[in-house]
């Protein structure tokens, strides 16, 4: 009896912490917007769950038509952003059409929910303008020379991770380079295959509280001599540009992620009390 008690308030206990550490997030169906008609979403319910984040995400296919998603997430906490955050990205692909999009990344209670005037907020508060056609030039043909010659440097304390594959290099096919968002560090190399549909994807995280922008991930895939060394993503680099404007979003204060969420006093205290009937 005093086992079956004992398992019983461990697994009410287990429970307990489980459902204080856990967040709530608005998830709706994912709708179809473009940008001159940003709409809430339907079908939004609040749910408990396991991951750090509530989103909101914005997409939008050659500046036109994309889609509004209002979910939660767990895969940013690698990089240490415990912190409210907004993550920025533009793709460009050889055929000349191109995507960006904005998640907005936040640790409290119910902070996703899809206002109108929170969703215009910070689509108004994003800038990203680009040059597309330079970009597509700086880095593709479609008469490549074969085989090409790519830059092969990386700076990487573990440079296998970046010469993954493919050490001897037969033929060049297709130059990359890529920027690790954690380290810092460069990657380039070349593929022995074609892989030229993503030329550029370019993302930078913008945080909400220390407003500090982070770059978070780059690469570049191309078919010009030498298009993956240093200068040559230095030229990419200034034919786009992101602008955050802190000063509009959020409009409300935002958190860290230790003061998270639900009533902290209330688990607390409950956590206590079959602590002690241990
Ligand atoms: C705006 O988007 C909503 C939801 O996708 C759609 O129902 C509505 O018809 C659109 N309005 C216009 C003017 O395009
Ligand atoms: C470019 O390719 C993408 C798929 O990679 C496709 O969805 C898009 O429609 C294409 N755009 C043009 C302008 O051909
Ligand atoms: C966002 O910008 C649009 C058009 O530029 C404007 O109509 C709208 O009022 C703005 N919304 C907010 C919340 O700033
Ligand atoms: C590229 O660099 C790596 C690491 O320095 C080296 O192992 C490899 O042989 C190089 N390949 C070529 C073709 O220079
Ligand atoms: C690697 O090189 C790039 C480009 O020169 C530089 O911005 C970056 O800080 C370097 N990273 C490391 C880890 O040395
Ligand atoms: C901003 O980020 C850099 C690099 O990640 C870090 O060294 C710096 O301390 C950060 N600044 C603030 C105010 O958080
Ligand atoms: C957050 O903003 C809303 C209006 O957008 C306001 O009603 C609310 O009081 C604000 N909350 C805080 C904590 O400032
Ligand atoms: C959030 O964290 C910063 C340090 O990272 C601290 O200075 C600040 O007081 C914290 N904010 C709150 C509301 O606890």
């Amino acid at each position: 009896m005093m086992i079956l008690l004992h398992s019983l308030s461990f697994l009410l206990l287990i429970l307990t912490i489980k459902y204080c550490s856990s967040l709530i997030c608005y998830e709706c169906n994912e709708i179809v917007i473009t940008s001159s008609n940003l709409t809430t979403p339907s079908g939004c319910t609040k749910m408990n769950v396991d991951k750090t984040y509530c989103t909101i995400t914005i997409v939008l296919h050659n500046n036109d038509i994309g889609y509004l998603n209002v979910e939660s997430e767990t895969a940013h906490q690698a990089f240490g952003y415990n912190e409210d955050f907004v993550l920025l990205g533009l793709t460009v692909k050889n055929n000349g059409s191109y995507e960006y999009g904005l998640t907005y990344h936040c640790l409290t209670d119910g902070c996703n929910e899809p206002k109108l005037s929170k969703i215009q907020l910070l689509f108004n508060s994003t800038i990203i303008d680009h040059y597309t056609n330079n970009i597509i030039h700086e880095l593709y043909t479609i008469t490549p020379e074969i085989p090409l010659i790519c830059s092969n440097y990386t700076n990487s304390t573990t440079p296998d991770k970046c010469f993954s594959h493919d050490h001897k290099r037969a033929v060049c096919v297709t130059c990359v380079a890529s920027i690790d968002g954690i380290t810092n560090s460069v990657c380039m190399d070349c593929l022995t295959t074609s892989d030229l549909s993503t030329l550029l994807r370019d993302e930078r995280a913008y945080m909400l509280k220390t407003r500090n922008t982070t770059n978070h991930n780059f690469e570049l895939h191309c078919n010009k001599p030498y298009c993956n060394r240093m200068d040559s993503i230095e030229r990419v680099k200034h034919l786009y540009r992101y602008n955050f404007d802190y000063d509009k979003f959020p409009p409300n204060s935002t958190s860290n992620l230790t003061l998270y969420n639900k009533n902290i006093i209330f688990c607390f205290i409950f956590i206590l009390f079959i602590w002690n009937k241990f």
